[in-house]
């Protein structure tokens, strides 16, 4: 595994493993199971980050669950959100009625979590949650809790496994994060 990665002239180091994100799928599918059962959520994919952890944690589910994903975009190719949510997909599926789980990859400043919020409570759902694999500490925006959260991480900026930077290595298998060194350490 590459421990440290040079892109556009930042430097990124690891920060959570493949085998840490794939055991924490496991406990958080295995909750998620459980709370569930007996019952078929939607999960509910907010493209584009989402889409890899949303894959891994379903085929982890137990219960019988179908999907469908909304696509929002605040940040563009910046690292820092513009501020404003735009619905760029809406959902297929019938919400009314049903128990939802939305799946983000990141909840950051809030804004994507909480605008998602509004536009399902809408559709009137039997029930709505959210699950995230990264939690950002102290989130401002947000005056709910994230019901299930793979790992809370500090202010950090990071990347891969669904997380872009300027829409690039979304495909890598492990999370990085920006390094405070900033230069690539000697071979
Ligand atoms: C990212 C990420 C979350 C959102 C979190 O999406 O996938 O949806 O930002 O940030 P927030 O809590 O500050 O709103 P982005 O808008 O960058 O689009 P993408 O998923 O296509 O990368």
């Amino acid at each position: 595994m590459t421990e440290l990665l040079k892109i556009n002239g930042d430097i990124f180091e690891i920060f959570i493993t493949e085998e840490q994100i794939r055991g924490r799928i496991k406990e958080l599918a295995a909750r998620i199971s459980d709370d569930y059962a007996g019952r078929i959520p939607i999960f509910i994919g907010v493209l584009n980050g989402s889409f890899i952890f949303l894959s891994d944690l379903i085929r982890e589910i137990s219960v019988d669950c179908e999907i469908d994903f909304f696509k929002l975009s605040s940040y563009g190719d910046a690292k820092i959100s513009s501020g404003q949510v735009k619905l760029l997909k809406d959902l297929n599926c019938q919400v009314s009625g049903r128990d939802i789980i939305v799946v983000e990859d990141i909840v950051d400043s809030g804004l994507s979590i909480a605008f998602t919020k509004k536009i399902i409570e809408k559709e009137n759902p039997k029930s709505l949650k959210f699950v995230s694999l990264l939690l950002k500490k102290g989130i401002p925006k947000i005056d709910f809790a994230v019901d299930y959260v793979g790992f809370e991480i500090p202010s950090d900026f990071v990347i891969g496994y669904g997380l872009d930077y300027a829409q690039k290595v979304r495909n890598l298998k492990s999370i990085y994060r920006l390094s405070p060194q900033g230069t690539v350490k000697p071979e």
